[in-house]
């Protein structure tokens, strides 16, 4: 007879469920966890090692549809969110992660459900429990201001309002907790999903988010209704809407993939030329790295001065103010290969998002007449702040595979200390072999999530090298690499 306990209660068929004799063995078997057909609460956080609220265990969501209708005159969203997602365990209960706004009513399955909130968690107890392997829909609706949050690290994120010469309107961002401050949802970037969002806006706004525009009608009673569908999986603190008075332009790459951008009218004139560079960068990337991961392109502008930062948010990154450094607008569209197609498993493998969106600039630069990634290499190295980009920065303060807290997951170790692990990798393959395992890598992973023990192993393997004095000193060292 075979006792062994199931590996995972999602893995019961319905057949073997059927035959009594076999549910009794499993329902002893699986007593010590709970049994698949019987709930029990799913986790309130995925105990991400800098985040540990953030996320949810229990369930795993495949779609978010969200149809929200802002007015960017008194700042109140009105929110549906249709959340599909498949239960990995018996579920008695389970939660979403969202910040601020009212809930006006749950239900799962097309039945009532009951829910209460604490801090940032919204628990939902269905009508019935939900069984391993269930596939569900949750639904919530929602209103309220949605809420500016603050960092760790005091940058904003959320919910952002601006004013433009009187034309106002709002941007969502999320990284790295700030989309629970605009839907509820598994707010990890763990779990990818892909997304319809449906904005409905004051007649001359524009209402933009990620991925391919399917419609943009008259919703009567003075108001525009834009659709917007994203394919490929999401992580959601790379979901984005934005409100306001945009300029819109639509266009293809020469290699033929579609791009929208959407700029704020004060930007425009510095915007135009900025932006002009993008279908080349995205088509440089996709020659670089492979091909590029989405079905559409494109940037947001915001007013300068909204935000202190850029975000690679999906298919179309956001920007405070003209991209006028084109290093700016090159990471955030590397970031599209590195980040958002290649997530990172936890919020401590922030550096193979931004080490390798640096390294993307860098390797830009010297294949368009600027200082070889070699010679900037040599310059950081030497803490020479005559090289671009070198100058004051503290890149060495600590390893890039271990920022000391939240507060530093940004820090300029994780960019440009994570850029140098790249180069370090570079120099003991040659460029041939590098590249190979570079683009392998966004192949390897395409759409999905990846840990920095995941890269370093396949750095070794792609390359044939044992770079342990590489990880030892580069990635984990706490002493200045010289
Ligand atoms: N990921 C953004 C980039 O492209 C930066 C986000 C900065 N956020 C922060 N909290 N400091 O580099
Ligand atoms: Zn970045």
């Amino acid at each position: 007879m075979d006792t062994r306990a199931p590996a995972r209660p999602a893995r019961l068929t319905r057949r073997r469920l059927a035959v009594p004799a076999a549910a009794a063995l499993l329902a002893l078997v699986a007593g010590c966890t709970g049994s698949p057909v019987h709930g029990r609460p799913g986790a309130a956080g995925l105990r991400d090692p800098y985040f540990p609220k953030a996320g949810n265990g229990g369930y795993e969501v495949d779609h978010y549809a969200l149809d929200l209708d802002y007015d960017p005159a008194d700042g109140v969203l009105h929110g549906t969110a249709v959340i599909t997602a498949r239960a990995e365990q018996g579920l008695s209960s389970f939660n979403l992660d969202l910040a601020g706004l009212k809930v006006e009513g749950v239900s799962v399955q097309g039945e009532k459900a009951r829910f209460n909130r604490t801090g940032n968690e919204l628990t939902v107890r269905p009508a019935e429990d939900l069984t391993a392997g269930e596939v569900f829909r949750t639904e919530v609706d929602y209103s309220g201001r949605p809420r500016t949050l603050s960092d760790p690290d005091g940058s904003k994120e959320g919910w952002i309002p601006f004013e433009a010469g009187g034309a106002g309107g709002a941007v969502a961002l999320g990284e790295p907790v700030g989309s629970m401050a605009w839907f509820p949802g598994n707010h990890h970037p763990s779990d990818k999903a892909s997304y319809d969002i449906t904005l409905t806006v004051p007649r001359g706004f524009e209402a933009v988010s990620n991925g391919e525009l399917r419609s943009r009608t008259d919703a009567g009673g003075g108001r525009t209704e834009f659709v917007w569908h994203s394919p490929e999986p999401v992580a959601s603190y790379l979901v984005t809407a934005a409100v306001g008075r945009f300029q819109v332009s639509d266009g293809r790459t020469p290699a033929g993939v579609p791009w929208h951008t959407a700029v704020a009218p004060g930007e425009a004139a510095e915007a135009g030329p900025a932006l002009a560079r993008l279908p080349e960068m995205v088509d440089w990337g996709s020659a670089r790295f492979g091909p590029y991961p989405f079905s559409t392109a494109g940037a947001i502008v915001v007013p300068e001065g909204t935000l202190t930062y850029a975000l690679e948010t999906q298919s179309r990154p956001v920007f405070s103010g003209a991209p006028t450094e084109p290093g700016l607008l090159l990471h955030e569209l590397a970031h599209q290969w590195f980040g958002d197609s290649v997530s990172p498993e936890s919020w401590k493998d922030m550096w193979l998002n931004e080490g390798f969106a640096t390294y993307a600039e860098w390797l830009w630069d010297e294949e368009h007449g600027g200082v070889s990634a070699q010679r900037r290499f040599e310059a950081f190295l030497a803490g020479d702040t005559s090289v671009d980009g070198a100058a004051g920065s503290d890149w060495a303060a600590f390893p890039p595979a271990e920022p000391p807290s939240a507060r530093n997951i940004s820090d300029e170790p994780v960019y440009y200390r994570g850029a140098m692990v790249l180069h370090r990798i570079r120099q003991e393959a040659g460029d041939e072999r590098f590249f190979a395992m570079l683009r392998g890598w966004v192949a390897d992973h395409r759409h999905g999530n990846a840990s920095t023990k995941d890269f370093t192993a396949y750095a070794e393997q792609k390359t044939g090298l044992d770079l342990k004095k590489v990880w030892d000193v580069w990635l984990y060292g706490k002493d200045r690499p010289h």
